[in-house]
């Protein structure tokens, strides 16, 4: 059996992952994956950045992660002016002349929310060169593990490289079971001449807890939601009502199940939420731990007690870069 811890969404909130590693350390794992957005929104990146260097085995790039390092990339590149001049600028949040037509800019999500943006400029300024270095290597592009049989990508696995945001890899929020299904569809990829697929699919995003599951058919891409075998509801299991309100630790065993002729494979898609900016409701650190043995999958969603006022006493020390509202919104989990 592989037991693999699952974060995403972290957004520079350290007390938050530090209590998701903690809780980690209670249980443990085999393998630690983080599906994006290490950075952004939060005042903490360093030492977010430091202790996933040390103990995370996979991780993409989120939509912010390439935010951060856009802004990252105008302190030496010259097109902004000098470095002294961008750090200048990037400490006293000076969008207009930071974003000028620099189309790096324009391809990103970060460009709909000015929140974002000055959030980011906080992040690059203060990243560690190790930090920025590790952040500029991460790939936006999904992550296949086809020994251990799963997927790993910001938005979703029907993304491409796009110009428009909402098209890419990183920029697609899967909020419904439409969504769900195109992003179980594309859960495959390419060696030589062979199509691999894989049946677990590890995303994150929207920072609400999220999970899907139905069979694909290899021959010709048909898709069946689990309602369409058992007569019942397609599920997802946002947490509005299904999850975070009743328990603190979910077990969803997706047990083997009678699939009809022909290559039926069943498809898993597993969204643990957000470890440093929950918006299902519940202010906590959210993660999950996902158990692959053979074709039985389990997944553990988690939610854990961190002291917000930490995260936002540090933000509130930088008003210009943290407005009100990201402060406030980490209480309120929305
Ligand atoms: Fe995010």
């Amino acid at each position: 059996m592989v037991k693999i811890a699952v974060v995403s969404d972290i957004h520079s909130n350290w007390p938050a992952l530090r209590a998701v590693l903690d809780d980690l350390g209670r249980h443990g794992y085999d393998l630690l994956v983080c599906a994006g957005d290490i950075v952004g929104y939060g005042a903490f990146p360093n030492e977010c950045l430091d202790a996933l260097r040390k103990y995370m085995g996979v991780c993409v790039a989120g939509n912010h992660d390439d935010g951060v390092r856009s802004y990252r990339k105008l302190l030496n590149d010259g097109t902004r002016g000098t470095e002294e001049e961008v750090r200048r600028a990037l400490k006293s949040a000076d969008v207009g002349f930071l974003l000028g037509k620099n189309p790096d800019f324009d391809r990103h999500q970060l460009s709909y929310n000015f929140d974002a943006h000055t959030a980011a400029m906080h992040n690059a300024e203060v990243l560690t060169p190790e930090n920025a270095e590790y952040l500029e290597n991460l790939s936006t592009a999904p992550y296949f593990d086809s020994q251990k049989g799963f997927g790993l990508v910001h938005g979703s696995f029907s993304g491409r490289e796009s110009s428009h945001p909402r098209n890419r890899f990183e920029g697609i929020y899967v909020t419904d079971e439409s969504l769900a299904r195109m992003a179980m569809q594309n859960m495959f990829f390419y060696t030589g001449d062979d199509c691999v697929h894989v049946g677990l699919g590890l995303v994150g995003h929207t920072h609400v807890p999220m999970i899907s599951s139905g069979w694909i058919n290899y021959d010709n891409f048909d898709f069946m939601e689990r309602a369409q075998l058992e007569g019942g509801q397609f599920k997802m299991f946002f947490s509005e009502g299904d999850v975070a309100k009743s328990s603190r630790v979910i077990s969803i065993e997706q047990a083997e199940e009678p699939v009809q002729a022909g290559f039926w494979k069943r498809k898993v898609l597993f969204n643990p939420g957000s470890v440093g900016q929950p918006r299902h409701g519940s202010p906590r650190a959210c993660y999950g731990t996902v158990y692959i043995e053979g074709e039985h999958i389990t997944v553990d969603f988690r939610e854990v007690e961190y002291p917000i006022e930490e995260a936002q006493e540090k933000m509130a020390e930088d008003k210009l870069r943290f407005s009100e509202d990201l402060i406030k919104r980490l209480e309120r989990g929305r």
